[in-house]
């Protein structure tokens, strides 16, 4: 299989390169509210600089404007962020899409992107999940490679499909119609699969258990992945009472009919701490329990865990991230990946289009 090529391949002294990002960042009042995103391309913008790059053209997307210019989407603060953090000279296209022909993978845009620029840089890995023009189209008309993250990304998340024995992954957040394929690729390849967030419900509810007013998904959980009992979910939990958000915590089998299942229980919390301090690698992906409603101990417990944890992890997913941003992680041993659905969807297809257009790419 042919490799992706690193920027560091890349002939860029005196070129107009293209860089492709993906700035699609939390906005709250007007100003940026969560800059990993941004931060993570400065290694990338500082190398071409010092390769001599002539111009450096950042594109983005931003939020889902669905190909019409929407004020509250424009790149201003995004802009003026990324000028903060850095001194290289770049300049910033609006929000791609604002144009339809963005997601539409329209050979048109991809043409107009890639006249503006003589190499392409893929920094987006969070957005290569989307075959849209400027992560599949213009790849195909400009020798194009990928930013410095893009390649630890992938080197990351290739890793965690080849863990070592006794690695554990957790998973939690909600739908889980689509994680089903992630966590049956997960239980061929870890030692044990630990179920929080919504996605416990949906096990909860298949093999029998009560499970009150919890939030489960439509799509029944396939039999033989409910049965493995490799797939671990908690055995205590914190419980809302619905509509009167009275809670308490109790055994995971004694939830009222009137009540939902909203984080994993004290008990839980600490069993599972203590597997992810001595596993040798531990892969988490999806909130504990509805942390952004204040149910956050289950998440902040398994954070602080990993902070003392002897092995290495790989953390991600939009949520996750957000959930763990004040833990801080020692960079040798935990990774926080930038990909919400691009993180999942390489997990289990191995590949995205993004990199599948790197590899077919003109050089
Ligand atoms: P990520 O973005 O990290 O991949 P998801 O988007 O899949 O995670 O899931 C995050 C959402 O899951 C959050 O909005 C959180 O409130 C919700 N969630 C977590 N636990 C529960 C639960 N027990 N019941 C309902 N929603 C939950
Ligand atoms: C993400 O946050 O996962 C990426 O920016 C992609 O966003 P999208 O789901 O709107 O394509
Ligand atoms: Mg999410």
């Amino acid at each position: 299989m042919q490799k992706i090529k690193s920027v560091t391949e890349a002939e860029v002294a005196g070129k107009r390169v293209l860089v492709r990002v993906d700035f699609n960042v939390p906005l709250k009042d007007g100003a940026v509210a969560n800059d990993l995103r941004i931060r993570t391309v400065l290694p990338t913008l500082d190398y071409l600089h010092a390769a001599g790059a002539a111009t450096v053209i950042i594109l983005t997307s931003l939020g889902r404007p669905e190909g019409k210019v929407v004020e509250s989407l424009r790149l201003a603060p995004v802009e003026a962020r990324l000028r903060e953090l850095t001194t290289v000279p770049f300049e910033m296209r609006e929000n791609l899409r604002f144009d339809p022909r963005e997601e539409a993978n329209d050979l048109g845009l991809a043409q107009e992107l890639a006249s503006l620029g003589d190499v392409y840089v893929n920094e987006a890995f969070a957005d290569s999940h989307r075959a849209h023009a400027s992560i599949a189209g213009v790849p195909k008309l400009l020798p194009s490679y990928a930013g410095l993250r893009f390649m630890e990304e992938v080197t990351k998340l290739t890793a965690a499909l080849t863990p070592p024995a006794g690695s554990v992954a957790v998973i939690g957040g909600a739908k889980f119609e689509t994680k089903v394929p992630l966590i049956q690729k997960l239980l061929s390849l870890y030692a044990e699969v630990l179920l929080g967030g919504a996605l416990a419900n949906d096990v909860i509810k298949a093999r029998g258990l009560p499970f009150g007013g919890s939030l489960v998904s439509a799509t029944p959980v396939p039999p033989a992945i409910a049965a493995d009992e490799r797939l671990v979910v908690p055995t205590d939990a914190v419980f809302a009472e619905i509509g009167s958000n009275a809670e308490r915590s109790g055994s995971v089998v004694d939830i009222r009919k009137n009540e939902s299942l909203i984080d994993i229980g004290p008990q839980t919390a600490a069993l599972w701490s203590g597997k992810i301090s001595t596993a040798p690698f531990v892969l988490w992906n999806g909130p504990l329990g509805m942390y952004e409603q204040g149910y956050a101990e289950g998440t902040e417990a398994l954070a602080r865990a990993l902070t003392q944890s002897t092995g290495t992890a790989v953390v991600g997913g939009g949520d996750t991230a957000a959930a763990v941003e004040k833990y801080k992680f020692d960079p040798q041993k935990v990774f926080v990946s930038t990909g919400g659905g691009a993180m999942l969807q390489f997990l289990a297809d191995g590949t995205l289009p993004g990199i599948e257009a790197l590899r077919a790419s003109a050089v």
